[in-house]
């Protein structure tokens, strides 16, 4: 039977240390989706190991793999998919947001608008995505709340409407004002923030001592906000011109139940998608997802590849043959899974919305269609300009086969991405990335999986352009410059810097010389 239930897609994102994983298990445990805190992330003792699985995220105790959550509120089904936690950058953190239909930016109070954040939404920004934003740590010391709306505004040209606002200052948390009742949501502390913390609506005129100067402030803001044009307005919002704000302390459960009901009432539901030839594929017609993220040495003794896909249209059920969009071959899908982290569930059937892992798709890679009925291919997931370029040779040349096949594997999975040339020949690519974690990912896991070391010496590019055969023609030769193939196709041009790419530009105007999305 296919579950009807309608659905939520969206992601966390914030820079580390906001809250993430901590409002990710609150959420979930409203939704009773699992029965203790501690149970969803892997850091300190308390938490258990469901989305650790490399030895090297235990070590530091980060989460570099990306999965999603289900869980059902209110007679919906949420998918909340995991963005990796850590500081670097890397490009799956970008791909992740392919997706999802929105996204929940968690700020913590005391710190502002952080680095990581800023670039997370600038990829939300990039792809459309509606942004909800969530202040966190409010039982903290921290800045203002007019301040950070400022802040909001200022930095990320996104304008504010809070949905609801504090009482209290951060540090003195009483609850919130609902701006669209007038209502008084009054919190009470719990120990521990492990059970659902009570709340009990409160009418603005049954509001006593000790909060009602307290309050006064809330209602006197929440009216200078309306005179400001900051209340929410759902179009704008989802055309990505406001970001509907709340007040939260995820770990005492303060404004978790909100968000999710936000969640509900304004974020997008899962709309379709368009092919590259323009058709449109909507919701409720036949089966199709796309390949978001690849992942294998899940279970070191099965050597598994696991294929992460988000359900576009239709229903899937397990043990559908699909069709492979790019080779328009078959694909069986014996053993689909509902994956968090390590822990995995056998599906049987997934709606437009979910996130599937495919087991043994050792076919299928990043940005990949599958489809049942009429043929679909949604566009590739987008690239994004890596900034850190090496070389890399075989740490053991009596490990050189294993060494191209853990090379040729890492590229499909697009852990990094793999650049070439006639010139170079292929002893020793190049490999490019997003984020220098990458290059740590690359080195752990030739050695733990490929059983072949590896050895990485620095270039100094630091710019990459996209360009064509006729410019890698037209620049061959030139200093400062070198033009290598992705095994997409894609001839990049690498300069040494961003001086160096912009004479080139000037001197060359017919080269084609495309800029990248930015990532870093
Ligand atoms: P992350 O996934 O975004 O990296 O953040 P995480 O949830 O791990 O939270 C980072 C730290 O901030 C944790 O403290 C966590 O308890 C704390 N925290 C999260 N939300 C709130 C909040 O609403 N209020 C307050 N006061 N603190 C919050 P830690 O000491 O680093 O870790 P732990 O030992 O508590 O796990």
């Amino acid at each position: 039977m296919p579950d009807t239930r309608p659905r939520r897609t969206f992601a966390v994102i914030s820079h580390p240390d906001a809250g993430k994983s901590t409002l990710t298990e609150a959420l979930a445990l409203h939704a009773r989706a699992i029965h203790e805190a501690g149970a969803v992330h892997g850091k300190g003792d308390r938490r258990a190991t469901v989305s650790d699985w490399m030895a090297m995220e235990k070590a530091r105790g980060i989460s570099i793999t990306s999965a999603a959550l289900q869980f059902v509120y209110r007679d919906h089904v949420v998918n909340l998919v995991d963005t990796p936690g850590h500081s670097d950058f890397s490009e799956d953190t970008y791909r992740v947001l392919s997706a999802v239909d929105s996204a929940v930016m968690l700020v913590d109070a005391g710190k502002g608008l952080e680095p990581q954040t800023l670039k997370l939404f600038r990829v939300c920004a990039l792809r459309g995505i509606p942004v909800i934003t969530v202040i966190n740590k409010w039982d903290r010391p921290g800045l203002s709340a007019l301040e950070l709306m400022d802040l909001i505004q200022a930095k990320i040209g996104l304008r504010p409407t809070p949905l609801t606002w504090p009482v209290g200052e951060a540090g003195d948390f009483r609850g919130v004002l609902d701006r669209r009742t007038g209502e008084f949501v009054k919190y009470t502390r719990t120990a521990g923030g492990a059970t659902r913390a009570p709340e009990r609506r409160l009418r603005a005129e049954e509001v006593e001592e000790p909060d009602a100067l307290v309050w006064a402030t809330a209602v006197e803001e929440h009216e200078l906000l309306s005179l400001d044009e900051a209340d929410h307005d759902q179009e704008r919002f989802l055309a990505g011109a406001t970001t509907p704000v709340m007040f939260a302390s995820a770990l005492q459960n303060f404004g978790v139940a909100q968000l999710l009901d936000l969640l509900l009432d304004l974020a997008p539901a899962p709309s379709g998608a368009t092919g590259v030839d323009g058709t449109v594929r909507r919701v409720d017609e036949p089966f199709s997802a796309f390949v978001f993220k690849v992942q294998s040495g899940m279970n070191a003794a099965h050597r598994d590849r696991l294929a992460y896909a988000r359900v576009v249209s239709g229903t899937f059920e397990r043990g559908m043959v699909v069709t492979h969009a790019s080779t328009g071959r078959p694909f069986a899908t014996k053993f689909a899974q509902a994956v968090f982290g390590r822990e995995t569930t056998s599906v049987e059937t997934a709606e437009a919305g979910d996130i599937i892992g495919l087991v043994n798709a050792t076919a299928l890679r990043v940005g990949d269609t599958v489809y049942v009925d009429e043929p679909i291919e949604y566009p590739p997931v987008p690239t994004f300009a890596p900034e850190h370029f090496r070389t890399a040779s075989a740490g053991d040349i009596s490990r050189y086969k294993q060494f191209r096949r853990g090379i040729e594997q890492l590229d499909q999975e697009g852990v990094v991405q793999v650049l070439r040339s006639d010139l170079r020949g292929d002893q020793n690519p190049v490999l490019a990335a997003v984020g220098p974690m990458q290059f740590e990912v690359v080195e752990d896991r030739m050695v733990n999986e490929f059983n072949a070391p590896i050895r990485f010496s620095r270039l100094d590019y630091q710019v990459a352009r996209r360009t064509d055969a006729a410019g890698a023609a037209a620049l061959s030769g030139l200093r400062g410059v070198e033009v290598l193939q992705r095994s997409d196709g894609t001839h990049l041009a690498l300069f040494v810097d961003a001086w160096r790419a912009k004479t080139t530009e000037r001197d060359h105007p017919d080269v084609m010389l495309e800029a990248l999305p930015a990532g870093g």
